[in-house]
């Protein structure tokens, strides 16, 4: 049976980060919704125009266009044998679209929510500082992950760009929304006996440590 890993915690927490690592790993597709998001406004869509007026202000977009983004990527043939979600549901209402996505799509997989955990106040720092390459999605950090050329991505050699809601005010709003939106997942997988926890409050490589303890690898 496949593995659906559901990566969740506030903004921030790492989540971006432990996914290409455990994506690269276990060779399943990474299927990140606020990236998804991004590309959409990047290309012009309608979809991306409507997502960008809730995601400025750190809000979550409508579980509709969501939803639409999950399924269309999730009826790709790569994600038949499991998948790595990263960032969603962010909702109970997204957790039951999720399930229907799943019942509908009749995949051999069963879920597995690793909840990443980390005091909010460490993750303001994280955010503003964080940089990422717009060609290969490479994720840096000016305090912790430095680029060996400062501004270039150690991969793609492009300029290293930072996302419009990495603004200390932003955050804040992205926190509200989480806690009060996403933080109620926690018991609603707790309940199912598929929630896992980990301390993402350690470097990089001890938090993929656990996760591969978790895995049994
Ligand atoms: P999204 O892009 O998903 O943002 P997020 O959930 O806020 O998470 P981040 O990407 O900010 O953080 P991360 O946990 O991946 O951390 P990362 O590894 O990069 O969503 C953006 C917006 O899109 C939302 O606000 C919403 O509007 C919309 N959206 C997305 N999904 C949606 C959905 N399902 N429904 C509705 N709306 C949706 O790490 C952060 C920084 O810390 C980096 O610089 C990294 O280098 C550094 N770092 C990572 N780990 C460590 C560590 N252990 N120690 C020190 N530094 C670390």
């Amino acid at each position: 049976m496949g593995k659906v890993f559901i990566l969740m915690g506030p903004p921030g927490c790492g989540k971006g980060t432990q996914t290409s690592r455990l994506s690269a790993k276990l060779s399943l597709p990474h299927v990140d919704t606020g990236s998804l998001l991004r590309k959409n406004i990047e290309d012009g869509t309608a979809l991306g125009a409507e997502a960008k007026g809730y995601m400025d202000k750190g809000e979550l977009v409508p579980a509709e266009l969501v939803s639409r983004i999950i399924k269309n990527r999730l009826e790709q043939d790569d994600a038949r044998g499991g998948y790595i979600l990263d960032g969603f549901p962010r909702s109970i209402e997204q957790a039951h679209i999720l399930e229907g996505i799943q019942n509908e799509l009749g995949y051999d997989t069963e879920n597995v929510a690793i909840y990443f955990d980390v005091p909010t106040e460490v993750l303001v720092e994280r955010l503003v500082n964080r940089r990422s390459c717009p060609q290969c999605g490479k994720i840096y950090n000016l305090l912790s992950i430095k680029p060996q050329v400062e501004g270039k991505c150690d991969v793609c050699n492009v300029d290293l760009i930072q996302r419009s809601d990495d603004t200390a005010e932003v955050a804040n709003a992205r926190f509200k929304t989480y806690n009060e939106s996403t933080a109620p997942l926690l018991d609603y997988f707790s309940d199912k006996g598929i929630l896992k926890k980990i301390n993402a409050n350690l470097p990089i490589d001890e938090v993929w440590a656990q996760i591969l303890e978790l895995l049994g690898k």
